[in-house]
């Protein structure tokens, strides 16, 4: 007898159960480097698996590694230029290799150009396929690890390393890109969003925890004790700036991203700046972008000057006098023995990136904009001179103890601030296994 009742209960239960299996929610591991103030992400790579350390890259399309040096996994595969992925990779180089075949050197094969985003050298790579794996969660420990076919990258080389900090091989790519790795994580269950999340830790590898990164998830995600930072999150619009950026394949628009900073305020007070400056024009200059390739604010001279004299006159009001000869690259330091140390790092004015609208900014705190250096604390800002790229590049230090989601599909920033304000931080994420 049919049973209309039952049989759209079955359905319903059929499809909770798809619906919940096809959704899968990854994360991995973050490290800041005590030499290079970089960033490291972990993950599984190889047949047997073998732990892989990449320089973490917001901005990268494609991640490479170094497949010239002890190379072994009997799972790897090259691309053939003919092959549809190699098509929709859209490179556009095809080579050949005649020595010994092996990883990275094969005949008809698909190429790229891996990029050191720190150094801005390039080299050629072949294309390979091979397996990888990384820990499912739940936003709150990590589960078990899930392993991944086919995961696409390009080859690089040793030489190419220079720069990265040590025990890295190759660069995780983070940005903007259908085959970067957020991307392809999200291909890899049929209803996961393409959203991914990055708490990056202010204290280096083995003083404290680890930070993580969250992939195929809006949250939670949580810190101890029991913070979901995803609550904490407001918006702001990712600006795509169509030419070209790190990628230095010309015709492929920029994989990094960039947000509207609409004007920058110390201790509420407006800076003066040139609007030009903050836009992005048709040939791709100015805008703002966060880059995980720098470990402090890259700035053009005309934004220094002006958010350096502000920072001086408000630091005054509040009784701290810069220091005469400040620290290079810096351009403004006070002695550490001036400073009060507070929740959110050492008690110097605040900054305000005013974004989108009037009413939506981010608060930036002494713990992300101060840096360290023996007796004295400077302001983390560098001159980028007065033809840059990019007008203001916001490095790691004014992200560290943020969490910052990027919304792929909706085209959006997510940013916590400060944790610290929430009496947790980056490192707070529980690794400990629950199965
Ligand atoms: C940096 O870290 C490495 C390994 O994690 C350690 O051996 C080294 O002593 C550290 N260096 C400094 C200056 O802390
Ligand atoms: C790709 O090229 C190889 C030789 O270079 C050829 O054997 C193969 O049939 C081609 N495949 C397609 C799909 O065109
Ligand atoms: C990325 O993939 C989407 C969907 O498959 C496609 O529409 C888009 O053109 C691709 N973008 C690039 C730059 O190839
Ligand atoms: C910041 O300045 C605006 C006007 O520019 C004012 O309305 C607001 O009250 C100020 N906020 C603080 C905390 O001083
Ligand atoms: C603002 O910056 C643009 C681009 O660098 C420059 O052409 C222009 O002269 C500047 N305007 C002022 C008032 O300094
Ligand atoms: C964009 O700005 C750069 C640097 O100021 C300048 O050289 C270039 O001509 C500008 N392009 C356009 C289309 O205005
Ligand atoms: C700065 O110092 C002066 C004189 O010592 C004092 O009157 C004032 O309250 C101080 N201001 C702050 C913000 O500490
Ligand atoms: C988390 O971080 C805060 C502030 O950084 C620290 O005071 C606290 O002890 C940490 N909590 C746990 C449970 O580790």
């Amino acid at each position: 007898m049919y049973n209309p009742t039952s049989s759209t209960l079955i359905i319903i239960f059929l499809f909770t159960i798809l619906h919940s299996s096809s959704q899968q929610s990854y994360l991995t591991p973050i490290t800041k480097d005590n030499s290079t103030n970089l960033y490291t992400l972990s993950l599984y790579l190889k047949t047997p698996l073998q732990v892989t350390n990449l320089h973490l890259d917001l901005g990268a399309s494609l991640t490479w590694v170094d497949c010239t040096r002890r190379y072994k996994s009997s799972s790897y595969k090259h691309l053939l230029y003919n092959e549809t992925l190699c098509v929709d990779l859209n490179t556009g180089i095809y080579g050949n290799c005649f020595k010994k075949p092996g990883p990275g050197c094969s005949i008809d094969s698909c190429e790229y150009f891996p990029e050191n985003s720190v150094t801005r050298q390039t080299a050629i790579g072949q294309i390979m396929l091979d397996s990888l794996a990384v820990s499912t969660t739940d936003g709150r420990n990590p589960n078990g690890l899930r392993p991944i076919k086919d995961y696409v990258f390009s080859c690089g080389n040793t030489k190419l390393l220079r720069g990265l900090p040590n025990g890295v091989t190759g660069v995780a790519a983070l940005g903007r890109f259908n085959y970067s790795l957020p991307f392809q994580l999200s291909k890899t269950s049929s209803s996961s969003p393409a959203i991914f999340a990055v708490c990056l830790p202010s204290s280096t590898a083995g003083t404290s925890g680890n930070g993580v990164a969250f992939f195929n998830t809006a949250g939670p995600y949580y810190f101890s004790p029991g913070i979901d930072a995803s609550k904490l999150l407001i918006y702001t619009p990712l600006i795509l700036n169509p030419s070209r950026g790190t990628v230095p394949i010309y015709w492929l628009p920029s994989s990094e991203y960039f947000i509207g900073v609409s004007a920058i305020k110390v201790n509420n007070k407006s800076v003066k700046l040139n609007e030009t400056l903050l836009k992005i024009n048709e040939s791709g200059f100015g805008g703002t972008k966060i880059s995980t390739s720098t470990p402090y604010t890259v700035v053009h001279t005309a934004v220094l000057k002006a958010v350096t004299e502000k920072f001086v006159a408000e630091a005054k009001s509040m009784n701290l006098t810069a220091t005469e000869n400040p620290v290079k690259p810096f351009n403004v330091c006070f002695p550490v023995k001036a400073i009060v140390n507070t929740r959110v790092g050492p008690a110097v004015p605040v900054i305000d990136l005013v974004l989108d609208k009037p009413g939506i900014y981010w608060r930036i705190f002494g713990s992300n904009l101060m840096v360290r250096v023996k007796d004295v604390w400077c302001l983390g800002f560098v001159d980028g001179g007065l033809e840059p790229r990019t007008s203001i590049v916001f490095g790691g230090l004014m992200i560290e103890d943020n969490l910052l989601q990027f919304d792929l599909a909706q085209k959006r920033l997510g940013f916590s601030s400060s944790l610290l304000l929430k009496s947790t931080n980056c490192a707070n994420f529980s690794f400990t296994s629950q199965n």
